[in-house]
């Protein structure tokens, strides 16, 4: 789905731990989840973010490594069977029907710290700045924790068996999803070291499709099969889930990620080069079959 597709990949599983070490197994599980495959939205949108201010796709690469690691750990623990009990990812079986819960849950949380020690380490402050590195582990902690991606899943869960209010599917999707693709916006213009005032916008655009990524998300849920998303479709209905698709109907919906991805793309308007591949991702996630 993404032009830098081959750059990220191999920076992101350059950053897996040798597995010369008596915890092999954990390993084999992270590296198990981060190569099954996956759309590398985030990374892309950092990189791409981090082109609009001007600055070599190469130096956001980094950040963008470590929100794809935090993605696929929230995606390990999302699969549990005390989460959504899926056996299906990225085409593959589920990380704990291979590697047992035990060894998923605690790749999960390595894949975490990873993420933190990326953002951190010699090499990426080298490659950006010790200010840009710090407003990085600020901002992607804030967007993957209790009030971001980890808040919205719990928001998910409490809304079980229930038909939830717009305003709380609008919060619980923003933070779910929408924190982590936020965050990958921001980063971009982070590691680009832009003003204020673009990493703000890159949030705002970042909000949208993120609401709009979930909205698409629980549509395919209902409509695509399990070959073409290589995840199990009608999970949602499976765990009685409150989404937009169950309070409002697939046509509303579609209507609705449209109206969100132009209010996206209006967001990019401050940014002085060319908005033309982020206006033009927007509309393919949009549209995307997967
Ligand atoms: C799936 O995300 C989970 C959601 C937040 C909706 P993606 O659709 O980006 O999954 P991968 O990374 O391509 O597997
Ligand atoms: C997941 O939402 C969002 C995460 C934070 C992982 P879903 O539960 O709808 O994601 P899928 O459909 O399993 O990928
Ligand atoms: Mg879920
Ligand atoms: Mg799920
Ligand atoms: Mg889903």
């Amino acid at each position: 789905m993404t032009d830098n597709i081959k750059i990220i990949e191999e920076k992101l599983f350059s950053y897996l731990p040798s597995k010369d070490l008596l915890e092999k197994n954990l390993i084999d599980s992270m590296e198990y989840s981060l190569k099954a495959g996956g759309k590398r939205v985030r990374p892309n949108l950092s990189l791409e973010f981090c082109k609009l201010c001007n600055q070599p796709v190469e130096k956001a690469l980094p950040f963008g490594c470590a929100v794809e690691m935090i993605h696929t750990y929230s995606l390990i623990h999302d699969d549990l069977p005390c989460m959504d009990d899926d056996d299906l990812r990225r085409g593959k079986p589920s990380n704990h029907k291979v590697f047992g819960e035990d060894i998923a849950l605690l790749a999960g949380d390595a894949l975490q710290s990873l993420a933190f020690e990326v953002l951190s380490c010699d090499d990426t402050i080298s490659l950006t700045s010790p200010k840009a590195c710090v407003k990085a582990v600020n901002t992607l902690s804030k967007y993957c924790g209790a009030v971001g991606m980890v808040g919205g899943q719990v928001i998910d869960l409490e809304n079980e068996e229930k038909k939830a209010p717009i305003e709380i599917l609008q919060t619980m999707d923003i933070k779910k999803t929408g924190g982590l693709i936020k965050a990958a916006c921001e980063l971009g213009c982070i590691a680009a070291e832009a003003e204020v005032e673009k990493i703000k916008a890159a949030g705002i655009y970042g909000e949208y499709i993120g609401l709009a990524f979930q909205i698409v998300d629980d549509i395919l849920d209902v409509t695509s099969s399990s070959e073409e998303l290589g995840k199990p479709v009608g999970s949602d209905l499976d765990n009685q889930k409150s989404t937009y698709v169950s309070l409002l109907g697939i046509d509303k919906c579609k209507a609705l990620v449209n109206e969100l991805t132009e209010k996206a793309i209006n967001a990019l308007s401050v940014f002085n080069s060319d908005t033309k591949p982020l206006s033009d991702f927007a509309v393919k996630l949009a549209n995307r079959k997967n």
